[in-house]
């Protein structure tokens, strides 16, 4: 008998399998059911030390099924909801739309129609969690000002589109239904198992094979980049002591410009391969703007601060080597999930073979 069963959606991608090691680990009383389809993005290799666990369930599953959804909720109890699970590159949205819509924006009504069939008439120490990004606040511009939980949504992308859309959901179900949800909204993750299309493990990856790394515009974008095992505790934090319709704002306080950031990984990586200094800034390749780019995301998290006392706790210049220092360490890995699906999408992308 379990004290609690939390579902959490998304479990087998780059942040989830962090939030879903910590959970397991942390709470051997709860019983933690990871549900995810396993796209090209899910990988149950990020859980291998955990797959054994006692507490540990892994489902298969589609969180557009509702009925599947449904049946999961009926047969594990369920009584928190960590919800991650989404398409979560821009760059894809750009190309293909429709799934975001379906997955981000239907899988989460999926999910917030079965909590509320299962729960309604008695939502005592029930709480549906929805992840989701800084993005919906759109973009800011270079004058210091930071998105706040208050900042009107204002996406540019099909992705943040999706997102905010889910959120408006997620917020219409306590509003309508009285459903106990509350949101996050976070800034750029980094570190371990993140899929390497992203901007650092894809830069990493492409230093080691001598690949040219394709900058957007002029690399003059700015994000504020979180260490995921800092976020990975926020949720924990969140989700038992956030307040029900709130929304905490989760970031780094870490803006770091792409292109300077580009170089911080070069040289990092360099240092690791043991190459004289400055020798992959040849890579270094400027290519077309994404379509709809964001200038400047920074959040402001001082209510999680002020509230719950959440801060990050790993400074960026430990993060980031630890982070290349693991995907060097973790070739295989790398290789395996660059081999399939992904590769062709990569040639797709970049023209390259
Ligand atoms: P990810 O792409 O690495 O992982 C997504 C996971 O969801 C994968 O395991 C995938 O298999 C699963 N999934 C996708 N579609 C599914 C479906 N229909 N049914 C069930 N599972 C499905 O994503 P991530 O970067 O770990 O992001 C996780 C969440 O955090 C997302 O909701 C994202 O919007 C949000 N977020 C991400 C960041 C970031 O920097 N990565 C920052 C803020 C918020
Ligand atoms: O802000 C939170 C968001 O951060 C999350 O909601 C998203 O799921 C996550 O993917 C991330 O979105 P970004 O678009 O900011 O991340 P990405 O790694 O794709 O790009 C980071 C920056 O680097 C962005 O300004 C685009 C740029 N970039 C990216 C890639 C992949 C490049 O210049 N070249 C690249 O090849």
């Amino acid at each position: 008998m379990f004290k609690r069963n939390i579902l959490i959606t998304g479990g087998a991608g780059f942040i989830g399998s962090h939030v879903v090691r910590l959970l397991v680990n942390r709470y051997p009383e709860y019983r933690i059911i990871n549900l995810d389809k396993l796209t090209y993005a899910g990988n149950l290799e990020n859980l291998k030390d955990v797959e054994n666990a006692s507490n540990y369930i892994f489902v298969r599953a589609d969180i557009c099924d509702f009925e599947h959804i449904l049946e999961v909720f009926r047969k594990y109890n369920v009584d928190g909801v960590i919800h991650l699970a989404a398409e979560s590159h821009v760059d894809r949205s750009i190309r293909d739309p429709f799934t975001f819509a379906k997955t981000n924006v239907l899988g989460t009504l999926s999910l917030l129609q079965a909590a509320k069939i299962c729960w309604e008439g008695n939502y005592a120490n029930k709480k549906f969690y929805h992840i989701s990004t800084d993005e919906v606040y759109g973009a800011l511009p270079f004058d210091g000002s930071l998105f706040s939980e208050t900042t009107k949504y204002d996406p540019h992308s099909p992705y943040s589109a999706s997102k905010a859309s889910s959120d408006h959901f997620v917020r219409a179900f306590h509003d309508t239904y009285g459903l106990p949800t509350v949101v996050t909204n976070c800034s750029n993750n980094y570190g371990p198992y993140q899929f390497p299309e992203k901007l650092i493990p894809l830069f990493i990856n492409n230093i080691r094979h001598g690949r040219p790394l394709p900058v957007y515009g002029k690399g003059e974008n700015v994000r504020d980049w979180l260490y995921v095992e800092d976020h990975a505790k926020a949720i924990d934090l969140i989700f038992h002591q956030g307040k029900i319709n709130e929304t905490y704002n989760i970031g780094g306080f870490n803006e770091w410009k792409n292109i300077d950031l580009i170089r911080v990984i070069i040289r990092t990586v360099d240092r690791f391969l043991g190459n004289p200094a400055g020798t992959s800034e040849k890579l270094i390749t400027y290519v077309t703007d994404r379509a709809g780019h964001d200038l400047r995301y920074a959040i402001d998290s001082s209510k999680l601060k002020n509230e719950l006392g959440w801060e990050p706790s790993v400074q960026f210049e430990q993060g980031i080597e630890l982070t290349v220092k693991w995907y060097l360490d973790n070739q295989d890995w790398l290789d395996n999930i660059t081999s399939g699906e992904y590769e062709n999408y990569y040639r797709k992308m970049y023209g390259r073979e």
